[in-house]
């Protein structure tokens, strides 16, 4: 059976926010490097055009995680795949996430990068479903909140399908 994607946020929408967040995030950061660590895969659509539209000089790496479990149940144990290349010590850390689900990846993320003493950390979201949670975390920026549907496009993944639609989309029986 083929696919049908709907839209959910259209990608003038996605931009348009993208756009309203690289601002705030340029006048808070003025005068300092911001270094934004990506989480691959999904995060790297909006880690771009968040990073293009930064005024501030900017410094990039990446990590991978995955979480342990099948499609029906997660463990709720995060594996780290690829840490970064270079040191956070000292720096202005944003950590760029694609979708805040129940919480748990951040949350081990979120951990793990603190005890590495940077100057500053925060986390951005391109999406948030608030609804899933089970770790009490919240990001400190989120462009959009959305109910509990799963969504792909602008980055984000359906069995490794549609990470490159360039809007959020839902899939449709
Ligand atoms: P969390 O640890 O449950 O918050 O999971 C976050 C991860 O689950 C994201 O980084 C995505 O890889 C994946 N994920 C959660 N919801 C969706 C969705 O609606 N579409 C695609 N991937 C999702
Ligand atoms: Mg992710």
């Amino acid at each position: 059976m083929a696919e049908k994607i709907g839209v959910l946020i259209s990608s003038t929408e996605v931009e348009a926010k993208i756009q309203e967040m690289a601002d705030k995030i340029s006048k808070e950061y003025a005068g300092k490097v911001v270094h934004i660590i990506g989480v691959l895969k999904g995060s790297v659509f909006f880690m771009c055009e968040l990073a293009k539209r930064l005024t501030v000089p900017v410094t990039m790496d990446f990590m991978s995680v995955s979480s342990y479990g099948n499609d029906t149940k997660s463990s709720g144990v995060v594996k780290l795949i690829k840490d970064l290349d270079e040191t956070i010590e000292g720096r202005d850390v944003i950590l760029v996430e694609d979708i805040m689900d129940s919480g748990r990846t951040l949350s081990y993320l979120v951990k793990i990068l603190k005890e590495r003493r940077p100057n500053s950390f925060k986390v951005i979201t391109l999406l948030d479903k608030p609804d899933r949670r089970v770790v009490d975390i919240e990001p400190d920026m989120t462009c959009f909140e959305i109910p509990d549907r799963f969504v792909v496009g602008y980055g984000l993944d359906c069995a490794q399908k549609y990470r490159n639609l360039p809007y959020i989309g839902v899939i449709e029986e």
